[in-house]
């Protein structure tokens, strides 16, 4: 029997030259109000949003809906569960995620032994790495999650890309450019050397937004 596996809508902000962050990962800021309203937007429609722990680490996210940016009432019901891939259990101890303020799922890989506090959900699936597709089949079976946000960083996005699971993706371009070869892109993983091994997507959509471009893609 297939088992159900949520809507994945992968979002992300990169520089002109594709990169998601400064030199060796150092968090940078690209999306203008408009684009951090849209963020907001797609957070407070997700069931769950997910990060990797390479994001945690880098950003300390809170990985949670600030309406007040939507300027709206939080709406208590409508909390996305917040979802952090991390094999060996590298996710910090005073990390935002692990506040107890939202609800909080880590996803390990088999062989990690970290105890985490009782309001952690925690599950555990592959071996080395997460298995990303059996986490969502957790999340989908254990939370109702339907429809999931991604928002990175790049070799979680690239997972997602790579083992087919991503419907959908909103790239924000900023209008900067940073250079170099440490700071991450949007796409990791293994040296694609010809056509072959290029990730074919669809446009469906194009706006201005703030001082940049706001891209949306279906892969083909
Ligand atoms: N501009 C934006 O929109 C945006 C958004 C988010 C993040 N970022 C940036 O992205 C950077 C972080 O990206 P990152 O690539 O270093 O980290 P990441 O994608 O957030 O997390 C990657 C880590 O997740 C773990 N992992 C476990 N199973 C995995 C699997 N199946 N596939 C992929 N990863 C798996 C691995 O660590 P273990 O082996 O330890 O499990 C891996 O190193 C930061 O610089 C951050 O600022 C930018």
């Amino acid at each position: 029997m297939t088992k159900h596996v949520p809507k994945v809508w992968i979002n992300c902000a990169v520089s002109l030259d594709g990169k998601l962050a400064f030199a060796s990962g150092r968090r940078a800021n690209l999306s203008g109000p408009n684009d951090m309203r849209r963020v907001q937007r797609i957070r407070s429609a997700s069931d769950a949003i997910l990060v990797g722990v390479g994001t945690v680490i880098k950003d300390n996210p809170s990985l949670k809906v600030h309406w007040e940016l939507l300027g709206i009432k939080p709406k208590s019901h409508r909390t996305p569960i917040r979802v952090v891939i991390d094999s060996n259990g590298r996710t910090p101890k005073g990390a935002k995620v692990m506040d107890g303020s939202a609800p909080t799922a880590i996803i390990t890989a088999e062989q990690c032994k970290r105890a985490f506090p009782t309001f952690v959900h925690h599950a555990s699936f592959g071996n080395g790495h997460v298995d990303i597709r059996m986490a969502l089949e957790w999340l989908s079976t254990e939370f109702g999650v339907r429809k999931l946000m991604v928002e990175g960083g790049s070799r979680i996005i690239t997972s997602f890309i790579n083992e087919g699971l991503a419907d959908r993706i909103t790239v924000f371009v900023a209008p900067v450019l940073i250079g170099g070869i440490t700071a991450p892109s949007l796409m990791a993983g293994a040296d694609c050397r010809d056509e072959k091994c290029m990730v074919k997507l669809h446009l469906v959509g194009v706006k201005r937004l703030d001082d940049g471009v706001l891209l949306d893609f279906k892969r083909k």
